[in-house]
């Protein structure tokens, strides 16, 4: 896990204004907590922030945030730096790849998914590819152990991935061709390889 930083000043924009749209789902956000509680909104906006700047939260953004709840910059950015959904610097446009690497997806080949994020994307985490299209990291236990190893590509999550399942997906990230999120194996959500095995005996 890396240190969480806001990215340089010379990557920071100056300034950051919601969408009309954007501000109106906040508001209606904020209304769906009782008076005085207004900052429990602040994941959720956060998260939509992130949407409308291109995959990562500058610290402008977190300044409207906490403004926009009438919360201490200090809080916000707390939150920002500490939960590794928000990406803090500029990410992939296509996609930005989070590998897990505890222990489960480790013993399952997490190693050889960040291999290929080094030869295709970059060697280093949270570098662009030279199209700029993709970046990546690795990332503590994202809760989908029984079908690692996995990696998370914005809202989704693939699954019981091999060097060559991983690089399929990549590529429909990069051809526009989205894959299917889920097991890359063709299994069905954690049920057996091959279909049931229980239960099927005759007695
Ligand atoms: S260890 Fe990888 S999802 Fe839990």
């Amino acid at each position: 896990m890396s240190v969480r930083r806001l990215a340089p000043k010379e990557l920071q924009p100056a300034n950051f204004t919601f969408t009309a749209e954007n501000l109106a789902w906040a508001k209606e956000q904020i209304a769906k907590f009782p008076e005085g509680r207004q900052a429990s909104a602040v994941i959720p906006i956060l998260w939509r922030v992130q949407e409308q700047h291109d995959g990562w939260v500058s610290e402008a953004a977190i300044r409207a945030v906490a403004d926009l709840l009438k919360m201490p910059y200090i809080r916000a950015l707390e939150i920002a730096t500490f939960y590794t959904m928000f990406q803090l610097q500029p990410v992939g446009k296509k996609a930005h790849v989070q590998v897990c690497g505890t222990t489960p997806c480790r013993l399952r080949g997490a190693g050889d998914l960040i291999e290929v994020c080094r030869s295709r994307i970059h060697h280093d985490p949270f570098h662009l590819s030279k199209d700029g299209n993709f970046s990546w990291e690795e990332v503590e236990c994202l809760g989908a152990c029984v079908n690692a190893p996995m990696v998370l590509i914005g809202k989704d999550t693939y699954e019981d991935l091999s060097k060559e399942s991983f690089g399929k997906v990549l590529d429909g990230f990069a051809s526009g061709n989205l894959p299917k999120p889920g097991p890359q194996n063709g299994r069905q959500f954690s049920a057996p390889v091959g279909g049931s095995t229980t239960l099927k005996e005759k007695t």
